[in-house]
C-alpha cells in the first residue's frame, strides 16, 4: 500500500511537472510566438496594404488625399503712397489672412506596368471666407508690379525709348501705386499695359490680358509626376523617378541642387525612423526639401512622429557646403535667401 500510494505520488508529480513543463512552454511559445505572429500578419498587412495600385487600402487617399490643406495670403497695404513718390518713408500696414482651402484630386493615372506610375494633381482653391479676416472683395493698395518691372527692364534702355514708354503708362493710367482686391491680386485684372504688350509681342505662356500672381493655377496642375509604387522597394513608396518625364531638374547650378528627392509630401513609406531624412520635391519651391524629426506627438491616441524643416534648407553654401548649387557665383547671398 504504501508502496503503491508512493508511485501513485510520483506519477502525480512527474504528470505536474509535465504540465507545468508544457504550461510553461506553452507560455513562453505564446511570449514569444505571438508578438512573431501578430508582426508577421502586421507586417503581411502593412506590405499589402502600403502600394498604389487601384486595388490597396492606400490608393483612395492617395488618388484624392483627404487632408484639409489650407494656403494663406497676406498683403501689405501701403497708407502713405502719396508721401512715398515724395521720397517718404512707406507706411504699410499687414492684411490678412485670406485663405483658401485646397483640393488636390489627381488625375490621369497612368499605370506604366514596371513598378512606377504618373498622375497629374489638379489644383482647385475655394475661399474660406470664416478662415479669413473679410472677403475676397476686400481692397489695398499696393505697389503696381507691373508698372514697376517695366521701368526696372527699362532701366538701361535708350532714353527716347523711355520716354516713350512713360507716355505710355501715363496714358494707361499706370501708376506706382494701385487699388486692388484680393481676388484681383490673386486671380488677375486687366492690365493695360500688358494688353498693349500682348498686341505688339507675344509672350510665352502668356495669352492673356490679366495679370494675378495665382492667374490660371485654378483647376490646373503643375505637372506631371512619375512615382514609384512600392512594390519592389517598399522604402520607395511614392518616391519621384520623373518630374514631367525628366529624372532630374535643370533651374540650379549643380547636380546635387537639381536632384529630384523625396515624394510630394502628401505619402511616405511604411516605418519611417527617427533618425530618417524625409524629403519633399514641390514644383512652387522648384526643388527637394529636407525635413528632419522633431519629437514624438500623439493623436487621439495615435503615436506619431513630427517632422519639421530641416534648419540649414535656406543656409548658404559657405554655411551648408551642399547649398552651393543653389547660388549662382555672382549672386551669393547671405543664409536664408
Ligand atoms: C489628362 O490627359 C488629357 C488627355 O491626354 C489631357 O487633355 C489633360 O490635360 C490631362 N489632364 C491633366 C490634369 O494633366
Ligand atoms: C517604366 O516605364 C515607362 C514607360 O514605358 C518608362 O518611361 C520608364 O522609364 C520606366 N521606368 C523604370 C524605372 O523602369
Ligand atoms: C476655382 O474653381 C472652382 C470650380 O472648379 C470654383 O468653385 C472656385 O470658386 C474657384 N476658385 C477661385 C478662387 O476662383
Ligand atoms: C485712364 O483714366 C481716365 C480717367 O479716369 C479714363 O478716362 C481712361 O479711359 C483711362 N484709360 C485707360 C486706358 O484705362
Ligand atoms: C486708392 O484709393 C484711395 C482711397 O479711396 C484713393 O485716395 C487713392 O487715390 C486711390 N489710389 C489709386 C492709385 O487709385
Ligand atoms: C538629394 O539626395 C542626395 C542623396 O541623399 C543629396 O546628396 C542631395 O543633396 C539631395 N539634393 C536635394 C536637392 O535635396
Ligand atoms: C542646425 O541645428 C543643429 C543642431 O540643432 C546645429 O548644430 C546647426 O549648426 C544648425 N545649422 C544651421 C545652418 O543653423
Ligand atoms: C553666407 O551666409 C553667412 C551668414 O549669413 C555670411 O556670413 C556669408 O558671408 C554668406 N556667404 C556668402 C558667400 O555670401
Amino acid at each position: 500500500m504504501a508502496n503503491k500510494s508512493v508511485q501513485v505520488k510520483k506519477w502525480r508529480w512527474i504528470i505536474f511537472v509535465v504540465l507545468i513543463a508544457v504550461g510553461l512552454v506553452g507560455a513562453v511559445c505564446s511570449v514569444v510566438l505571438m508578438p512573431m505572429m501578430t508582426e508577421l500578419i502586421f507586417d503581411t498587412v502593412v506590405t499589402n496594404m502600403m502600394v498604389l495600385n487601384p486595388s490597396s487600402a492606400i490608393y483612395p487617399d492617395w488618388k484624392d488625399p483627404p487632408l484639409p490643406l489650407y494656403s494663406s495670403f497676406y498683403f501689405f497695404h501701403v497708407e502713405n503712397p502719396d508721401a512715398i513718390v515724395m521720397n517718404q518713408r512707406p507706411v504699410v500696414a499687414e492684411k490678412g489672412p485670406y485663405v483658401y482651402r485646397i483640393e488636390v484630386p489627381r488625375a490621369n493615372v497612368t499605370f506604366h506596368g514596371n513598378g512606377t506610375l504618373s498622375s497629374a494633381q489638379m489644383y482647385k482653391y475655394i475661399f474660406e471666407p470664416s478662415l479669413s479676416v473679410g472677403p475676397e472683395t476686400d481692397t489695398f493698395t499696393l505697389i503696381n508690379p507691373v508698372a514697376v518691372s517695366t521701368t526696372i527692364l527699362a532701366k538701361d534702355f535708350p532714353k527716347a525709348v523711355k520716354r516713350q514708354l512713360s507716355l505710355q503708362m501715363v496714358e494707361l493710367n499706370e501708376t506706382v501705386f494701385m487699388n486692388r482686391s484680393v481676388a484681383e491680386i490673386l486671380w488677375g485684372y486687366e492690365d493695360g499695359f500688358i494688353s498693349l504688350a500682348n498686341k505688339y509681342f507675344s509672350i510665352p505662356g502668356w495669352d492673356t490680358d490679366l495679370f494675378g500672381l495665382l492667374w490660371g493655377r485654378n483647376n490646373s496642375d503643375l505637372g506631371v509626376y512619375t512615382v514609384y509604387d512600392g512594390t519592389e522597394d517598399q522604402s520607395m513608396l511614392n518616391t519621384f523617378d520623373r518630374f514631367n518625364g525628366r529624372t532630374e531638374l535643370d533651374w540650379w547650378f549643380s547636380p546635387e541642387a537639381n536632384m529630384l528627392n523625396g515624394t510630394d509630401g502628401t505619402m511616405y513609406h511604411p516605418y519611417i525612423s527617427r533618425d530618417e531624412k524625409l524629403e519633399l520635391f514641390h514644383p512652387d519651391v522648384c526643388r527637394s526639401l529636407p525635413y528632419l524629426y522633431e519629437k514624438d506627438m500623439n493623436f487621439k491616441g495615435v503615436p506619431l512622429f513630427k517632422f519639421v524643416l530641416a534648419n540649414y534648407t535656406y543656409a548658404n553654401g559657405t554655411v551648408h557646403p551642399p547649398n552651393e548649387g543653389f547660388y549662382r557665383e555672382d549672386m551669393w547671398a547671405p543664409s536664408g535667401c
